[in-house]
């Protein structure tokens, strides 16, 4: 992955009041929990004292508590309390879990990947999203590198072939274009597939400006 991003690893109506979700992304495994005001905490699944994994343990108020020997974790990561040494003695500050710098927009769960930072960028949205669009959500598994899923998206000329009979029914096969412009850091692209009917596929000077949004938006990253 490239570093210092933000990256979704998870919707936020995934991770429940009260309950642990644990996952692996960036090959790492997470545990993804909320605090009593709602607010997402994003650990290592690994707990510092013995390894036991932490999303098989319990919230308790502001804490994560391991199901191996019930140490508390705070949403700073923070060892709170050990119930074998008692509630009175401090826990020693090398029982730190890992956390990742988190944040949620727009119903999905970001974290930073990448070097700490003193201050971070916005989480990147597309300003449609901002300007109420509505969305939904769909989850599927390709085994490919993500980077192939993204220029796959992005291929308009495929359609009327794998996809003949669903998003691209009708044989649609001439790509006229597709024009394609450059806004800040982000990628938009008009596509205008049509029928063979013998005038080969034009030029994106042969085609008049687009009145209509884009069909595809890419954001780079760091942009
Ligand atoms: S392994 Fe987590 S408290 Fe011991």
């Amino acid at each position: 992955m490239i570093p210092n991003q933000w990256y979704v690893i998870l919707e936020s109506r995934e991770v429940k009041a009260g309950k642990p979700v644990g996952v692996t992304r960036m090959g790492e495994k997470m545990v993804a929990w909320r605090d009593s005001s709602g607010t997402i905490v994003i650990q290592g699944d690994v707990c510092p004292h013995r390894g036991a994994a932490l999303h098989q343990g319990k919230i308790l108020h502001d804490h994560i508590m391991c199901p191996f020997h019930g140490f508390e974790f705070d949403s700073t990561c923070a060892c709170q309390y050990i119930p074998a040494n008692g509630k009175n003695a401090a826990p020693p500050n090398i029982l730190h879990a890992k956390t990742y710098k988190s944040a949620e927009r727009h119903g999905h769960i970001f974290i930073w990947w990448g070097e700490e930072q003193t201050t971070y960028p916005d989480v990147p949205i597309f300003e449609e999203l901002e300007n109420g669009y509505y969305f939904t959500d769909y989850k599927e598994r390709w085994s490919v590198h993500y980077s192939r899923a993204i220029e796959n998206q992005l291929d308009v000329f495929h359609l009327p072939f794998p996809h003949r009979t669903t998003i691209r029914r009708g044989n649609r096969t001439i790509a006229d274009g597709p024009v394609v412009k450059m806004e800040g850091g982000e990628m938009q692209i008009w596509v205008h597939n049509r029928v063979d009917d013998g005038i080969p596929a034009k030029r994106v000077s042969e085609l008049s400006e687009p009145n209509r949004p884009p069909f595809l938006h890419f954001r780079f990253p760091h942009s």
